[in-house]
């Protein structure tokens, strides 16, 4: 099988004039041994085949990136899973790698995280040969089946090849299950405070810690979530890291992610997160209890994480998320994959209306992918004005003055030759974005796929900052500067060629803005 760009988007280049990094990279793209659907992403990370779900064991090491991600080789539906495994030099173009992990006798390989042991505090390497490490939930399908409530237990493997291969520790799991039925996805990083490895895992709807000196003998310190954020469905895949407070860079504010399936404020499967502190045995919730904080709005971004092991001299958080939703992910109309990675993002902590946000935005190795630009003039926008034809891959910055405009709503608008369309916008009067995909071709596949997804504004000026990325099946919205953030896939029957600045009841002031058209990345 070999990949055929969509016809239209070879056009849109051409008309545009390749550049000279273009060609290359449309040379070496044509050289991807993946079956190129027109859903297929183009610069997204997705499986070179059949199902994949959360990301899983993100390690940087030795330069390169390694993504782990929950994998049935076998069907394009959830099943027994593996750890498909793909390495990057720069978070944009991939390779595939063999899959790192198979089921066994205690079961199925769930979800879960990797670091580094530098200092072979395992044993599991030498000094000279530190092991990777991963840390992985065992689901025992038998036991599930039967009503048995310890079917979920931590197991442990490691690499001394550089993640290319994995032994599985010969004494799994390295963490029994205490009797809770839902009992998943460890996520292991070192404290340096208390010079001790954390695990955190998700039991139920709340968070267990423990604390190792050697990643092989866990002891349990404390449990976290009563009381705290949403509980509208079960907790899995969290993650614990520490970032600069906005105000004072000295201070380190400890950030919670924890996922929630469903219960998310536009349905299904989302994010929460949580700011607090953490002294090596247990979290505090700074904010106030009944308050939930997401990480994204959008539909489908979940079961996100972020990559361990980041040198200190680049010193960002880095988070990738599966850009999919429980509702409906078995069901998207795909044929030889399912479901993309949204793409790798920096978190951050900002200043807010009420309060300190996490905030994430796209990481710089992107704009790589950027070619031809459109700079998007200062003035009165009083009708939609075309940016962009003919190819749907597209960036746009923009910057609005709420103040000197009478439009209802202002954004983006994508659309097709048979009027499908997403809109994603603000709406002036409710204060909120939105992105709407009620009429944006394909849903018939699951009746919770078609809706309008609303998220609010949480800054107080009238300065409206847009970044969005666009591919041929998705569309991530950050709003001023990462903080409200909406990500939504979506299947036109033809691809949107057709992208508009929108405006609709009066004119927006436009300060400023810029369109880039894409080109693809490269996954081999
Ligand atoms: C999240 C999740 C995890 C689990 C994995 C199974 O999407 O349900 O809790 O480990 O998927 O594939």
């Amino acid at each position: 099988m070999k990949v055929t760009l969509p016809f239209i988007f070879i056009i849109a280049l051409i008309a545009i004039g390749c550049n000279k990094k273009q060609n290359q990279k449309m040379n070496e793209a044509s050289a991807i041994t993946i079956d190129a659907e027109k859903h297929r992403p183009l610069y997204h990370f997705t499986p070179a085949k059949k199902w994949m779900n959360d990301p899983n064991g993100m390690v940087f090491y030795e330069g390169t990136y390694h993504l782990f991600y929950q994998h049935y080789p076998d069907n394009t539906v959830w099943g027994p899973m593996h750890w498909g495994h793909a390495t990057s030099k720069d978070l944009v173009n991939w390779e595939h790698q063999p899959i790192a992990l198979y089921p066994d006798s205690l079961g199925y390989i769930f979800s879960g995280g990797a670091v580094a042991d530098i200092k072979n505090t395992s044993g599991l390497g030498t000094n000279e040969n530190p092991p990777l490490v991963a840390f992985f939930t065992y689901h025992d399908p038998v036991g599930a089946e039967n009503g048995s409530d310890t079917f979920q237990t931590q197991g442990l493997a490691y690499s001394l090849d550089n993640g290319k291969s994995w032994i599985k520790y010969e004494n799994n799991p390295v963490i029994s299950n205490p009797g809770i039925r839902d009992f998943r996805d460890p996520n292991v990083f070192w404290h340096e405070a208390s010079q001790k490895w954390i695990l955190l895992l998700a039991a139920q709807d709340k968070i267990m810690f423990y604390q190792s000196e050697n990643l092989i003998n866990w002891e349990f310190t404390s449990e976290f979530g009563e009381n705290s954020g949403s509980h509208g469905g079960v907790w899995e895949c969290p993650d614990l890291f520490s970032l600069p407070h906005p105000k004072n860079p000295d201070e380190m504010v400890w950030v919670l992610l924890v996922s929630i399936n469903p219960g998310g404020p536009n349905g299904g499967s989302v994010t929460q997160y949580f700011l607090g502190d953490f002294d090596g045995k247990s979290f505090k919730n700074q904010f106030p209890k009944e308050k939930t904080l997401w990480l994204d709005y959008g539909t489908d971004n979940y079961a996100g994480v972020t990559w361990s092991d980041i040198p200190k001299e680049d010193g960002r958080r880095i988070f990738i998320g599966w850009m999919s939703n429980w509702d409906y992910a078995n069901v998207v109309p795909t044929k030889s994959w399912r479901s993309a990675m949204t793409v790798p993002r920096k978190l951050e902590l900002k200043s807010g209306k009420e309060h300190i946000l996490l905030t994430n935005e796209p990481v710089k190795e992107l704009e790589q992918l950027r070619s031809a630009s459109t700079d998007i003039e200062s003035g009165v926008l009083e009708a939609n004005r075309t940016l962009q034809t003919n190819n749907p891959l597209c960036e746009l910055h923009l910057q609005i003055d709420l103040g000197e405009s009478t439009a209802k709503k202002i954004g983006i608008k994508l659309s097709n030759d048979k009027s499908e369309k997403i809109i994603a916008a603000y709406h002036v009067e409710n204060q909120n974005y939105f992105i709407d995909r009620t009429g944006s071709g394909k849903h018939t596949f699951s009746d919770k796929f078609s809706g309008i997804h609303t998220a609010p504004r949480l800054v107080d000026n009238n300065i409206i900052e847009l970044q969005v990325l666009v591919d041929v099946a998705s569309i991530e919205f950050f709003a001023d500067e990462g903080r409200t953030v909406l990500t939504d896939i979506f299947f036109p029957t033809e691809p949107f060629n057709k992208i508009e600045l929108f405006t609709e009841g009066g004119s927006a002031k436009i300060i400023k803005g810029k369109s880039y058209t894409l080109s693809p990345s490269i996954i081999q």
